[in-house]
């Protein structure tokens, strides 16, 4: 029996996106302490995925969310703002969000999926903007991974 009303995408190129992360190379973006794989970029939507990788001490600058963006820890424990996200947590992250530092409390892993993008700051000025172009050439090689570092700081 028919579907009831035509469902056939008139995008004959959509396709889905598999990655076998296990397989994928670390892009390191800060040396000895932090890494990305960049999973997916959407050049039509501005989105993105990504799994970031922190040392123990590794702190991630201030930014603005300039669209919202779901995180789940894979693994490891990070200290945000008012409280500790532990393995397992899920943090919904609405656009407009000003996030302070962000401290790897352990090695940690999580899962990022963005829907556009993100600016960084210090006390006095923008000092980076993050979106799904500047992944994408990160994926590819052709940024390097620093640029997505802006902020940073080991401690010691
Ligand atoms: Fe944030």
């Amino acid at each position: 029996m028919p579907l009831p009303q035509e469902i056939t995408p008139l995008n004959d190129q959509l396709a889905d996106t598999v990655v076998a992360t296990g397989n994928m190379e670390w892009l390191e973006t800060v040396p000895g302490a932090a890494w990305i794989k960049v999973l997916w970029t959407g050049a039509e939507s501005g989105g993105w995925a990504a799994i970031f990788r922190w040392k123990k001490g590794y702190v991630a600058g201030p930014h603005k969310h300039l669209s919202a963006a779901h995180v789940l820890v894979l693994k490891g424990k990070l200290q945000v703002r008012d409280g500790v996200l532990n393995t397992g947590d899920y943090v919904y992250e609405p656009n407009g969000m000003l996030h302070g530092a962000t401290t790897a409390l352990e090695d940690t892993e999580y899962l990022f999926v963005c829907n556009g993008p993100l600016i960084f700051h210090d006390d006095n000025s923008f000092t980076s903007y993050l979106g799904w172009e500047e992944l994408e050439k990160m994926r590819t090689g052709a940024l390097s991974g620093a640029a997505i570092s802006a902020g940073a700081k080991v401690l010691a």
